[in-house]
């Protein structure tokens, strides 16, 4: 029996996925909440969602992703906070996306303490920023059920289709080709910094995302449960 269709044990911790813009954090987030039956909590997926409702925390939101700038930490810890309290994170969840600031980091600490988690458990998407741009440009979603395509790497079998459930693919706005500099530079500023942040805690485990999306899986595997 291959290992992932194994009934696996449970996660019970929070599993932060951390790297740059493109660098497969969806696609492998899906997979290890799939195996784990454990939410898949994207900030990304989130803020979206209330800019397509027209939320307030949405209209504000807009502006800022459309420039591939940060959402202020303001805005964002109140939503996560809001979504790991839901009885269905009781079991762990995957964070995509979050913590992205020293300061998200040092409230999530605080956050998992007061709900009686263990510390997180750090995975480290490593990707060469020349495959970004190839990653993101090409990537397409499902408007139904926000599965991830790569018109390059990974096509849906019909064009434009997706696999599961026939729904329509789009492009991310902030795909476009002007949009990836400015998001690397909020990761490179921003974000980069929590990788020796973590690393300093013990917490940290590296993949090299530039592998295939089942080598990356089957690493990620090994580092949750050797973790345990
Ligand atoms: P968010 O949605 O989080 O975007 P991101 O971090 O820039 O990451 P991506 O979604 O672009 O990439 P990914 O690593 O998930 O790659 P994927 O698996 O899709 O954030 C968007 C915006 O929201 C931010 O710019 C910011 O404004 C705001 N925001 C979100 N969270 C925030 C926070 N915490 N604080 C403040 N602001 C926040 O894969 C990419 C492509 O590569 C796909 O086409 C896929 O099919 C392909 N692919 C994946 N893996 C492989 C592989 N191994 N081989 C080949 N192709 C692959």
């Amino acid at each position: 029996m291959a290992p992932e269709t194994r009934v696996p044990e449970r996660l019970d911790r929070a599993v932060i996925f951390l790297g740059p813009p493109g660098a497969g954090k969806g696609t492998q987030a899906k997979e290890l909440a799939r195996v784990y039956r454990v939410p898949h909590l994207s900030t990304g997926d989130m803020l979206r969602e209330h800019v397509s409702l027209g939320t307030p925390l949405g209209m504000e939101a807009k502006p800022i992703m459309a420039r591939g700038d940060l959402v202020p930490d303001s805005l964002v810890l109140k939503m996560v906070r809001d979504r790991i309290e839901q009885p269905d994170c009781s079991h762990g969840f995957v964070f995509d996306g979050f913590p992205r600031t020293v300061a998200q980091a040092q409230y999530l600490s605080v956050l998992l303490r007061q709900n009686g988690y263990r510390p997180a458990l750090v995975v480290h998407f490593a990707l060469d920023p020349a495959l970004v741009l190839r990653r993101i440009t090409g990537r397409r979603m499902c408007k139904v059920g926000g599965e991830i395509y790569n018109i390059y790497d990974r096509p849906p079998k019909v064009e434009g289709r997706c696999n599961n459930d026939g729904g329509e693919l789009e492009q991310r706005p902030d795909d476009r080709e002007e949009i990836v500099g400015p998001r690397l530079q909020a990761y490179e500023k921003q974000t980069e910094p929590l990788v020796s942040y973590y690393r300093r805690l013990g917490r940290l485990h590296d993949v090299d995302a530039s592998k295939s999306v089942e080598e990356v899986k089957q690493r990620v595997l090994e580092i949750v449960r050797g973790a345990r």
